[in-house]
């Protein structure tokens, strides 16, 4: 334990040296300010006893400059004065002085008051230390924490007791687009849908007040202003010690899981549709069946003219149309082909009856073009089931139409894809040959909203319309192995573009 004795009477500052050296202490003397200065320059003391009155600088002086430095700044300075001037020694101890002692000196009250200002001094020292070292720790947990946050692949926040946010890591700013001084405090909702604000804040608000976890799902902009959905957790922090301090919380970008759980759900509604329509179908072709030999049966027995044999006729077309109906809804539910009608299939040359067939019926204006692939590869499948698709695409383009001119044109011919062909609309074709079926019309188009949903069993925009013809196509094409692919541009026109995987010749002869 040093000691530094800053007197300029030579007698006094003897007798201290004395005293202090005999009870121990390793002291230092000085006679005036400009040494002491120095001398503690040199070695930082643990103790100064100052005496006030000096010639040159004097122990206020001395007391100021050291308490200007933060390496003297706390070493514990006593202030020695003669017994008349305890006012100036008060004053002394304004200027940072832990203590003062008269002169002429007691030597056990100075002794005692030297014991316990270095005591104190030393503890002063040994909790300045703990503090830095608890501050560094914190610090570097702090950093710890926050690389661990930056580098997260979510996004994370962190709130004050008082419900505003303190913090957001790299993830949520790229995310939003936004600097962390825009996000701070209450910034961060700027960026919630509107429509979702309310119930976030009051999710947040509420488990907040309640101290208890929560999760919650709102839309956040992201930077190129496109709302997604976010799944939001927070929990109290931190959880092991009494004090709460706030709230720390993760989202992540659920847009895609979301959007495919509802697709999920919407092919689930629509198949267990489907296998409905396809039960009640088949439960009517049986009746029907039933009808057409009861009805048979019966006209055999007829002789012509005999009265009530045209009703038995009409009977029999109805039962015709009937049956149309129940095959477009087998088919539209996807029940597949039947490998016993299975037989090569001319895609040209079917399209071409096809046409004919249509060319009586066409409203006036209505042009119809057709460029047919000669000698083409045959399509293995269902020829009755093929000639429905095409029907149902004349049919609807010529709809499309509406009753004003305009043009219908149906392609045939064989394409290649190769391996990783993207998906189309429906199905995804593998590495191939194929042989296509293109039907444009110049008719109405279809919104976006309209085009996701006309594969859709019962989905019509017609007033007469069954919502069963692309259904059905959708079903036939997927049952035998192929893809369809769709462009439309309202008040342009619609293309509607198949593809059948070719069978090559050997496998069908
Ligand atoms: N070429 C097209 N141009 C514009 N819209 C079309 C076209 N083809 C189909 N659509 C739209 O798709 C819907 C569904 O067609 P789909 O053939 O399945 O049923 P529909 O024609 O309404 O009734 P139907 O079962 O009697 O054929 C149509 O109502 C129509 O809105
Ligand atoms: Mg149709």
């Amino acid at each position: 334990m040093t000691i530094l004795i800053v007197e300029d009477d030579t007698e006094s500052r003897m007798l201290l040296t004395a005293m202090l050296t005999a009870e121990g202490y390793e002291v230092r003397a000085a006679d005036g300010g400009e040494l002491a200065l120095e001398s503690v320059a040199v070695r930082r003391p643990e103790l100064i006893l100052l005496d006030i009155r000096m010639p040159g600088i004097d122990g206020f002086e001395v007391c100021r400059r050291l308490r200007e430095k933060v390496e003297t700044r706390n070493i514990p300075i006593v202030f020695l004065s003669a017994s008349r001037e305890t006012a100036k020694a008060a004053e002394g101890l304004r200027l940072g002085a832990v203590d003062y002692v008269s002169k002429p000196f007691q030597r056990e009250e100075l002794l005692a008051r030297v014991r316990t200002h270095l005591e104190l001094g030393r503890l002063r020292t040994q909790l300045e230390q703990q503090v830095e070292e608890r501050t560094a720790e914190l610090r570097e947990s702090e950093l710890r924490f926050r690389t661990m946050a930056n580098a997260a692949p979510v996004m994370i926040w962190a709130s004050g007791e008082d419900k505003l946010c303190t913090f957001f890591n790299k993830g949520w700013l790229e995310f939003t687009g936004r600097t962390i001084d825009q996000e701070l405090g209450a910034g961060w909702t700027k960026s919630v849908h509107p429509d979702d604000l309310t119930r976030c804040y009051e999710t947040y608000s509420l488990a907040f007040d309640e101290r208890r976890p929560f999760q919650m799902e709102y839309r956040l902009r992201r930077a190129d202003g496109e709302y997604r959905w976010v799944l939001d957790s927070g929990v109290p922090l931190p959880a092991s010690t009494h004090k709460f301090a706030g709230y720390i919380g993760s989202c992540i970008d659920i847009t895609e899981i979301k959007q495919n759980h509802e697709r999920t759900l919407a092919a689930q509604k629509l198949e267990s549709l489907g296998l409905m329509a396809a039960g009640v179908a088949h439960d009517f072709g049986n009746l029907l069946g039933s009808i057409f030999s009861e009805a048979d049966l019966a006209l055999s027995e007829m002789p012509p003219n005999t009265p009530g044999r045209e009703n038995l006729e009409r009977i029999e077309g109805l039962a015709r149309h009937a049956t149309d109906i129940v095959h477009l809804l087998m088919d539209s539910a996807g029940s597949g082909v039947d490998s016993d009608a299975l037989e090569p299939v001319d895609l040209s040359l079917l399209v071409e009856q096809m046409l004919r067939l249509f060319l009586g019926s066409l409203p006036k204006g209505v042009m119809i073009g057709s460029e047919l692939a000669k000698d083409l590869p045959p399509i293995r499948g269902n020829a009755a089931q093929i000639g429905q698709v095409v029907m149902n695409l004349i049919t609807n383009a010529s709809e499309a139409l509406g009753g004003q001119p305009g043009t219908i044109h149906v392609t045939t011919g064989r394409t290649h894809r190769g391996l990783g062909t993207a998906a189309n609309d429906v199905g995804k074709p593998s590495a191939g040959d194929y042989i296509h079926l293109k039907v444009e019309d110049t008719g109405c188009g279809m919104s976006p909203e309209i085009r996701g949903r006309i594969f859709d069993q019962f989905f019509t925009t017609k007033s007469h319309g069954r919502g069963l013809g692309l259904a059905a196509v959708r079903g036939i094409v997927l049952s035998h192995g192929g893809s369809i692919q769709v462009a439309s541009s309202p008040g342009v026109g619609t293309t509607f573009e198949i593809l059948f995987p070719a069978a090559s010749r050997a496998a069908t002869a």
